[in-house]
């Protein structure tokens, strides 16, 4: 990275900043496409009735996500500091927000890498050509919930994470992701083109695009659906927790910001599209039930590539490109935590890293046991593994989305919000109604939805 930033703090000279405008919305985007878009939008859309979820969750990204990842940025590029700093430094009492956005990616990392390490293990099945029919299902309930495998995967994945952590990641991720991403696009696009031939799959795509207003049979469902497809839209955009402010932090003051956030929303959101494209006209043609869950792209996209010329070749180029995703997410998760601990307490970064390593890798083993061993272990009638989804996307996500908002609105004031969104840009587009989202749209929808939502989740 150059050094580019401009001198606003008395670190922000060192801390140096994006190389160029592509390098950073790829970086951008590079943290928000991961395993939310792959893995588990389409599952999310198999559990909550399709096309309605999917229209929830767009107006969530553009109603609310959008400015939400405006504001972050925002806020990231004017403080250039890190999470906790920024919050801090205009006004004390609200360092708490920037704890929470440390914490959120802890949680989140805690099954990320489990589902990664499942990820790993699936490419390295296709590269070995291991035998991979009969049922498709039992292999992964077999695999996901014995208490050797996943586990070793698992710490592999995290490996990973701590040795690119240590080797200072600026320059290898980014130009990583410069390649990465744009393979990721259009291995996607043709993989949907062609499971969009197979036969029945327009009922798949039919399930994604148009809503059954049916579903909303009672109250509870509207809220539960709601919650998850907020929940949903935030997660994918990396909101409500410190990697987007971070990523701000080293932003040039030439940048657009507006422009740039409409960017990555946009690659969020067509990745998304593609990944339930590619995944439910699949299950449709297959007679798969999309209701499985978290196991659904590992059960499903199996069945069909054992069905198809060169399906070993296809199956390992799409866990690679998943992985990639969710391996260059969960390096920006696992830096809110470690720069943390750089920053705040002075640790050196391999320290830094093998702390944040060693305390992922256990969390991480109880999370994969409980999807065997452990499962009848509940904690509010979930498993661990469901539970920290649950903390991380419908509690601590939809807390920091919150308190963003009325932090922009009230504390730091959108007037000097704005003024400092000006800085790169020619004009602001929409302030008017950005300011309405700040102050009262989203607090209160966010805060509504919050409440209702966690109330019909435990009201079964
Ligand atoms: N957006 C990522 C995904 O869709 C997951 C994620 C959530 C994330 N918060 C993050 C990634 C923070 C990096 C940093 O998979």
């Amino acid at each position: 990275m150059e050094n580019q930033t401009n001198v606003s703090s008395p670190n922000a000279a060192s801390r140096g900043g994006f190389g160029s405008k592509l390098g950073f919305i790829l970086a951008t985007t590079g943290s928000a496409v991961g395993l939310g878009n792959l893995w588990m939008f389409p599952y999310m859309i198999g559990q909550n009735g399709g096309g309605l979820f999917f229209l929830l969750f767009l107006v969530f990204t553009v109603l609310f996500g959008l400015p939400i990842l405006i504001g972050e940025m925002n806020l990231g590029r004017s403080m250039q500091k890190d999470v906790i700093g920024a919050y801090r430094d205009i006004n004390k009492k609200w360092t708490f927000v920037g704890v929470i956005a440390v914490l959120c990616p802890f949680v989140i990392m805690s099954y990320y890498s489990v589902v990664g390490g499942w990820i790993l293990k699936y490419f390295f099945s296709y590269i070995t050509f291991q035998d991979f029919s009969g049922d498709k299902s039992a292999i992964f309930q077999n695999f996901s919930s014995s208490a050797g495998e996943p586990i070793v995967w698992h710490l592999i994945f995290l490996a990973l994470c701590v040795i690119l952590s240590c080797i200072g990641i600026e320059k290898g991720i980014e130009k990583a992701n410069l390649i990465m991403l744009p393979s990721l696009f259009v291995l996607i696009f043709i993989l949907a083109i062609y499971c969009m031939t197979l036969p029945g799959a327009f009922d798949g795509a039919k399930f994604l695009f148009v809503p059954d207003f049916s579903k909303f049979k009672s109250g509870n469902d509207i809220f539960k659906i709601l919650l998850a497809a907020m929940g949903q839209a935030f997660f994918s955009l990396s909101l409500g927790q410190g990697s987007i402010i971070n990523y701000g932090s080293y932003l040039r003051r030439k940048n657009n910001i507006q422009k740039d956030c409409a960017m990555v929303a946009g690659f969020d959101i067509f990745v998304a599209i593609m990944a339930g494209l590619v995944i439910l006209p699949a299950c449709f043609a297959f007679h798969t039930p999309v209701t499985s869950g978290p196991g659904l792209i590992f059960e499903t996209l199996p069945s069909i590539f054992s069905d198809i010329p060169a399906g070993g070749l296809i199956g390992a180029v799409f866990f690679l490109l998943v992985f990639f995703a969710a391996f260059s997410s969960a390096i920006a998760l696992f830096e809110v935590i470690s720069t943390m601990l750089v920053d705040r307490f002075k640790m050196k970064r391999i320290h830094a890293a093998l702390l944040v390593g060693l305390a992922l890798g256990i969390s991480g083993i109880f999370n994969s046991l409980s999807m065997g061993n452990w499962h009848s272990v509940s904690i509010f009638g979930m498993n661990l593994f469901t539970f920290s989804e649950f903390v991380a996307d419908k509690l601590l996500i939809p807390v920091g989305t919150f308190c963003l908002c009325l932090f922009i609105a009230y504390v730091w004031k959108t007037k000097n919000f704005f003024s400092h969104l000006q800085e790169g840009a020619s004009a602001i587009y929409l302030k008017k109604a950005m300011s309405f989202i700040y102050k009262y749209a989203a607090p209160v929808v966010i805060f509504l939805v919050f409440i209702m939502g966690l109330v019909s989740q435990f009201q079964q």
